[in-house]
């Protein structure tokens, strides 16, 4: 719970004066709590892309953009880096602090039961044509599992809830690996039980049914941490969406489909694929590094430098600066160097000494060097944002349960400057010109 200051704010209007308390939280960061605002004064604040505006209290995650801070549930994003699993930091995010060894076996061993999709699901991705991006796939699965659980509609307490997220988490790899193998025309493999989280899904993407992927230590560190480093950002884009469809009411399952399809957004999570395009182009020598960066800054053209800038750090982003050093340690074990890492390097250099960028506060960000990264292990471009949003599902799962938890909860409905026509009559067709 956010402490109320002593200071308040005072708006002028029209020649009236009207206070607005001023709320603090553990962070010392304020806010002017102008939940009475329309009341009293009959305006609204229109703030547009909600740059300025809480829109709620949460105890989840902490970010200093202008420092470059990152934390998970108070733990700094860099001391994940020593070697918890996901499934650690799953736990943490979703009950607030971290598992002890009886309740981390619980949950892993949550995490192996619930893995099978009922085979009537599993049918239907015979449904969805070959091309099918797997974000939509991912989405529409999602939501399907409603279907499976009816029972899980309504959670009437923690226990319940713990059983449905750990179901989602579990099951939104089974359902990404199946997407995978769809658009690739290959049949689905069956999670192996003996096998944990981050292997199990590379075994359930790359394994034949004739011989099994056995996944390298380095390809499963990188991507537990690729994992555990998307895990929460508190109020993004595909996080507020799942809070916002979560405040009417709508179920678990519902609320993270809606929040896949936020992250889908080039903008967004989609920003991986496209700084994997755009360093291909470069690659392909369609274009130079010094010409690309010159289109992102042209107000004519609607180029970005992808993996570039964000709304909240105007600083470097921590995960960004983690990814880098391990694309930079891992790469050359890996895929004995990648020349996109050098166009990313490249991309960089000329970006950070750039003074477009140094005046907006412009740097890397999380989906800069994680392309790289995943390619590197194996992942096809199509399925980046996927693995962006398995490792974001504990984040929204958090979210959607601190929500749910809150005595205080209203449904999320912001309100709006209308600019459209004045009252107007209808008019018959046939009088119509
Ligand atoms: N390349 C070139 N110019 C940029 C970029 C960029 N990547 N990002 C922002 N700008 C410019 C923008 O044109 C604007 O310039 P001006 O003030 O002259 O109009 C200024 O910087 C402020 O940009 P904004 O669009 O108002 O910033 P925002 O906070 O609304 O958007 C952003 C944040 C992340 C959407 C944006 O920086 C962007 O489009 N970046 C590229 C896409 C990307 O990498 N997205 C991943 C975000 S991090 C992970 C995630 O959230 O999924």
């Amino acid at each position: 719970m956010s402490t109320l200051c002593s200071d308040q704010a005072i708006l002028t209007l029209g020649g009236n004066e009207y206070k607005f308390p001023i709320v603090e939280g553990s962070e010392a960061e304020r806010g002017i709590d102008i939940s009475d605002l329309r009341a009293k004064t009959g305006h609204i604040t229109l703030d547009k892309g909600y740059g300025n505006t809480g829109s709620c209290e949460s105890a989840i995650t902490y970010i200093d953009g202008e420092k470059g801070i990152l934390r998970y549930r108070g733990i700094p994003i860099e001391q994940f880096a020593m070697g918890p699993t996901f499934t650690d930091v799953a736990w943490l995010l979703i009950n607030g602090r971290l598992p002890t060894t009886a309740e981390y076996d619980e949950f892993s061993a949550d995490l192996t039961r619930y893995a099978n999709l009922d085979e009537s699901m599993r049918h239907q991705f015979e449904g969805f044509p070959r091309v099918a991006p797997p974000m939509a796939i991912l989405s529409a699965m999602i939501n399907a599992l409603s279907c499976f659980h009816p029972e899980l509609h309504e959670l009437e307490d923690e226990s319940q809830f713990r059983h449905a997220a750990a179901r989602l988490i579990s099951k939104i790899r089974t359902i990404a690996a199946y997407a995978f193998r769809h658009s690739r025309g290959l049949p689905n493999i069956y999670p192996d039980p003996a096998l944990r989280y981050v292997p199990n899904f590379m075994h359930m993407m790359f394994s034949q049914p004739y011989k099994q992927y056995i996944c390298p230590q380095l390809v499963r560190d990188a991507l537990n941490l690729i994992l555990i480093l998307h895990a929460d950002h508190e109020q993004n884009c595909s996080t507020s969406t799942v809070r916002m469809v979560g405040s009417s009411g709508a179920n678990l399952f519902a609320s993270c489909a809606a929040g896949v399809c936020a992250l889908w957004g080039p903008l967004h999570g989609g920003a991986n694929v496209e700084v994997l395009t755009m360093l291909e182009q470069i690659h392909q020598g369609n274009i130079t590094p010094e010409e690309y960066v010159k289109q992102a800054k042209s107000k004519d053209s609607k180029v970005r430098l992808m993996g570039f800038g964000h709304r909240v750090y105007k600083n470097f982003d921590p995960r960004a600066k983690m990814l880098g050093a391990i694309a930079e340690k891992l790469l050359p074990q890996l895929s004995a160097g990648d020349p996109l890492l050098e166009i990313a390097r490249r991309l960089e250099e000329i970006a950070l000494s750039d003074p477009y960028f140094i005046e907006r506060q412009l740097y890397p960000n999380v989906d800069f060097y994680s392309g790289i990264l995943l390619r590197a292990i194996g992942i096809p471009t199509n399925m980046f944002t996927v693995i962006f949003a398995i490792g974001r599902l504990p984040g929204w799962i958090a979210h959607w349960w601190e929500q749910n938890q809150t005595q205080a909860n209203r449904i999320a409905r912001p309100r709006q400057i209308y600019v459209g026509e004045t009252h107007r009559d209808f008019v018959l067709r046939d009088n119509r010109r």
